[in-house]
C-alpha cells in the first residue's frame, strides 16, 4: 500500500526561480531563505518519496478568471510550464502519476468533492518553484526527475474561495485515498504559497509576522483551530494573497498520522512575501509499530 512519508510547506515566490537561475543562493539577501532547504534536502534523501501530491494555486497560466474551478486535479502523464512573464527560465516538464491521479479523483468524488479533472494542465510557478527548491539537481539537469507529481489546484484567486475547513477536509479525503492505494508508493504531500502577503491595493507589501507565527504553531497539532477564521478574516490578517495558506491546510489535512514539525524556517521578506519552509513528519512508523 502507499504510505504518506510527510508534508512540506513552502512559499512559491517567482523571484526565487530567478535567484536559482542566477545562482544567487549564497548572496546575503537569499542565503537565510535557501538555508531553510538544507533540512528539506536531507529529509527527502532519507524518506525517498516516489510521488509528490502538490496543493497549489494557479495564477492565470492554466485557469483564468473566465473559468475558475474551486478544486482541479491534474491527471496527466506529464506537466509542462510556460513563460508567465516573470523573467525566469521555463521549467522542464515534470512527469505525472496519472494512475494515482485517477484513484484520488475517484475517492474525492465519492467524498462529494466534485473536482475538475485535467488531463492537460500547465503548471505555473506555484508548482515549478517548489519543485526546483525541493529537487534542485533534478530541476537543472536532463536526467529523469526522482518523483512524479499529482498537482491539485485550489482557487485562492477569485472569490468566493473555499474556506479553511473545506480545504482541511479536502486534504483529509486525499490522505485517506493515498493510504487506500495498492501500489507501494512513498508519497510526500506539499502545500505551496503564503505566508502573509499582499501584492496589490493600498496594503501592498503587508506582512503579519504575529499571525504567521500563530498559523505555523497551530497547523501542526490543532489545524481545526484555524478554521474559525473566515476568508474575510484571513485576508484582513494575512493579506489578499495570504489566502494561499489554503494550500497548506489541504497539505496538513492529508497527513494521517501523528504530526510533528521537523523543521521550520521563517524569513521576511522574499519579494513581498513572508517566506516559510516547513517539514512535517507523518508519524506512520509509530502507528505501524503500534498496529
Ligand atoms: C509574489 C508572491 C506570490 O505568491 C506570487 O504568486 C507572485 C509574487 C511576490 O511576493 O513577489
Ligand atoms: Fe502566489
Amino acid at each position: 500500500m502507499a504510505v504518506i512519508v510527510g508534508g512540506v510547506g513552502t512559499t512559491h515566490v517567482p523571484s526565487i526561480g530567478k535567484a536559482i537561475a542566477e545562482k544567487k543562493q549564497n548572496d546575503a539577501y537569499w542565503k537565510p531563505f535557501f538555508k531553510g532547504f538544507d533540512y528539506v534536502h536531507y529529509w527527502l534523501t532519507r524518506t525517498k518519496p516516489d510521488v509528490a501530491v502538490v496543493f497549489y494555486n494557479d495564477h492565470g497560466l492554466n485557469f483564468f478568471l473566465d473559468k475558475m474551478p474551486t478544486f482541479a486535479v491534474g491527471a496527466a502523464a506529464e506537466y509542462r510550464s510556460e513563460d508567465e512573464g516573470w523573467g525566469i527560465p521555463v521549467s522542464r516538464p515534470i512527469p505525472g502519476d496519472a494512475a494515482l491521479s485517477w484513484h484520488l479523483i475517484n475517492a474525492l468524488v465519492a467524498d462529494e468533492f466534485d473536482v475538475t479533472t485535467c488531463q492537460e494542465m500547465l503548471i505555473d510557478h506555484a508548482v515549478t518553484v517548489p519543485m526546483a527548491l525541493m529537487w534542485p539537481a533534478a530541476a537543472s539537469s536532463t536526467k529523469p526527475w526522482p518523483v512524479k507529481i499529482v498537482p491539485i489546484q485550489i482557487n485562492t484567486v477569485q472569490h468566493p474561495l473555499p474556506g479553511l475547513a473545506r480545504c482541511l477536509k479536502l486534504g483529509r479525503s486525499i490522505g485517506r485515498a493515498i493510504e487506500s492505494y495498492e501500489p507501494e508508493l512513498r508519497v510526500v504531500v506539499v502545500g505551496t504559497g503564503g505566508l502573509s502577503h499582499q501584492l496589490d491595493g493600498t496594503r501592498a507589501g503587508f506582512i503579519n509576522k504575529e499571525f504567521d507565527k500563530l498559523c505555523l504553531d497551530r497547523i501542526v497539532t490543532e489545524p481545526e483551530a484555524l478554521t474559525r477564521y473566515s476568508i474575510h478574516d484571513w485576508v484582513e490578517q494575512s493579506g489578499s494573497q495570504g489566502v494561499e495558506f489554503l494550500n497548506w491546510m489541504a497539505m496538513r489535512g492529508a497527513l494521517t498520522g501523528r504530526v510533528s514539525e521537523l523543521s521550520r524556517n521563517y524569513h521576511i521578506p522574499i519579494s513581498n512575501t513572508a517566506a516559510a519552509t516547513v517539514v512535517y513528519e507523518n508519524g506512520t512508523e509509530v502507528r505501524s509499530k503500534a498496529a
